[in-house]
């Protein structure tokens, strides 16, 4: 099928759905200018992610690990929602029952205005006490202190984010199955869907039935899967998909 048929093919699907879940990675934001964490400019020094966002990085060198977060939330400050996150915020408001399910901690869906998110890898904006436990919302860039301190017991202050090794919340994790189980479309974006429990989401959905639809500049594992593979940028496709989209009301 041409890329055409498929975007109408789409915009069929969508015409008739009303519960949809949307599963996104970083590849949504790389036009916002973030970059992701496989692409050649996810470097940081001579760092990989895999070597900083981790329990042990941190417990050996929190100063090194904050320095790497304070640079990301450099990056992440300015920056703006693109096209794509602006279609998912509208189509928030049309389906009846519409969730977002991102791995994505920039808070930029959230700066789309869409409002059901449910984060499962965290948000690079809040911290969270390693002695307490609670969590606070801190945009300060660059951060006034590193490594931030907790105010009322002055023990350091983690990156709100699940690192390498560590669990997902079990609560937004069972929230995410459910809703993928349950949706009737599913769109899986921008993500290179290696990293687990989230590249299991989509096969939840096809295997309760749902039509899953990929959007991504390259084939991923997840591409043999899904009913409708979509080749190009987020932010471009996303548009089209919405330009085409025939719904009643
Ligand atoms: P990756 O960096 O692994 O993958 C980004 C994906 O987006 C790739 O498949 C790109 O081809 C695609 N991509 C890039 N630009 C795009 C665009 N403009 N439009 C569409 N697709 C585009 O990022 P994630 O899959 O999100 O976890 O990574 C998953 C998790 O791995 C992250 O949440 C993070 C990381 O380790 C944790 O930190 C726990």
């Amino acid at each position: 099928m041409s890329e055409n048929a498929d975007i109408s093919a789409v915009g069929e699907l969508l015409g008739e759905a009303n519960r949809v879940v949307i599963l996104t990675g970083a590849g949504i934001s790389a036009e916002s200018g973030i970059p992701t964490f496989r692409g050649e400019d996810g470097l940081w020094r001579k760092y990989r992610a895999e070597e900083l966002a981790t329990p042990s990085a941190f417990h050996q060198d929190p100063k090194l690990v904050w320095e790497w977060y304070d640079w990301r939330r450099g990056i992440i400050a300015p920056v703006e929602p693109n096209p794509g996150h602006k279609v998912l915020a509208r189509w928030e408001e049309i389906f009846p029952e519409f969730a977002l399910i991102t791995q994505n901690i920039d808070g930029l869906h959230q700066k789309s205005g869409l409002k059901n998110i449910l984060e499962l890898h965290g948000n690079i904006w809040k911290m969270r006490c390693t002695e307490e436990g609670t969590v606070t919302e801190n945009l300060d860039s660059p951060l006034k202190e590193i490594p931030p301190l907790c105010p009322s017991c002055k023990a350091l202050l983690r990156p709100h984010v699940v690192w390498y090794g560590e669990s997902l919340s079990s609560t937004i994790l069972q929230r995410a199955f459910l809703l993928s189980s349950q949706c009737e479309v599913m769109f899986v974006i921008g993500t290179s869907a290696v990293v687990q429990p989230a590249a299991s989401l989509p096969l939840s959905a096809t295997e309760t039935g749902a039509k899953v639809v990929e959007i991504n500049l390259n084939p991923t594992p997840l591409t043999p899967y899904v009913d409708i593979s979509l080749m190009g940028k987020s932010g471009e496709i996303l548009p089209l998909i919405d330009k085409n989209m025939k719904r009643k009301s």
